[in-house]
């Protein structure tokens, strides 16, 4: 049986987090990823225009022949995974579901402080996800992270005072006890040592990236939706790459986020 192809969907670049953990737990798949550059950014829009933008991509990544598709997008998966769900005929994994499961698991006091854009946050869908494990959750919206972090600050002074802002009101009254950060937001895991150092010594990171890649190695090897894993071949995955703003701008910033250099990329259009 031939490699799967595996459509990996967000706003712009910062789903390539999510494709670089792919990459590592899920080597032997084909990937398309969709990154709606020209559209960007998702997390300061409403609920219908997300909702659209994404089941456009979603319909164009079918069509390009993904067999599953990946929401990498927190803030596309917190307001239109299920808009997506129903416009889809392969099966599709956000980040959410993923990033809450294993906040469980990482927490012994049951409390977490999730950090992602406004419209995530708005959205409650972290806090949702987690409250239906048991999990007390303070979500934090922290608008100005995506910016610095496309601005490649990602150890500078001015984005760790900020951060140290946000996270010094998050993990206030009351949620001192929190022992989970769980990055909501795509651009997040590219702070990761910056943010260890910020937050309390007793807090763990919890990386959506890493928890949706397991997940998607999970559906393909088990589960309803099952390929056989051993039918899987050892080949090195494919990676084609869809933009719709420019493809130039996309191969310098992407390589930041992927941590490998981009090629392959197609510019495209999608007819509202
Ligand atoms: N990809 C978005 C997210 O994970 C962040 C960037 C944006 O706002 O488009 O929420």
């Amino acid at each position: 049986m031939s490699q799967p192809v595996i459509g990996v969907f967000d706003s712009g670049f910062g789903g390539l987090t999510v494709l670089k953990a792919l990459l590592e737990v899920v080597p032997e798949a084909d990937y398309l990823y969709f990154g709606d550059t020209a559209r960007l950014p998702y997390g300061s829009k409403s609920v219908e225009t997300v909702a659209r933008y994404a089941c456009e991509a979603a319909k164009f990544l079918e069509a390009q022949g993904a067999q599953m598709l990946v929401i990498a997008c927190n803030t596309a998966t917190a307001l239109a995974l299920h808009h997506i769900k129903q416009a889809s005929s392969v099966p599709v994994i956000g980040v959410i579901e993923p990033g809450a499961q294993r906040a469980k698991l990482a927490s012994r006091s049951d409390k977490a402080v999730v950090i992602g854009t406004e419209a995530t946050v708005s959205s409650h869908a972290y806090r949702k996800a987690l409250s239906a494990l048991q999990v007390e959750a303070r979500e934090k919206a922290c608008p100005l992270l995506v910016p610095l972090v496309e601005e490649g600050w990602v150890d500078h002074a001015v984005t760790e005072e900020v951060t140290r802002i946000y996270l010094g009101e998050a993990f206030a009254d009351g949620f001192g006890s929190a022992d989970v950060l769980l990055l909501g937001c795509t651009h997040y895991p590219l702070l990761k040592p910056m943010l260890q150092r910020v937050v309390p010594g007793h807090v763990t990171l919890v990386d959506s990236a890493e928890s949706t890649a397991l997940a998607v190695q999970n559906a393909l090897c088990s589960g309803e939706d099952a390929r056989p894993c051993k039918s899987i071949s050892q080949e090195r995955s494919s990676l084609k790459f869809f933009v719709t703003d420019s493809a130039e701008k996309f191969k310098r910033l992407g390589a930041l986020f992927l941590g490998q250099k981009i090629d392959n990329i197609t510019h495209v259009d999608l007819k509202e």
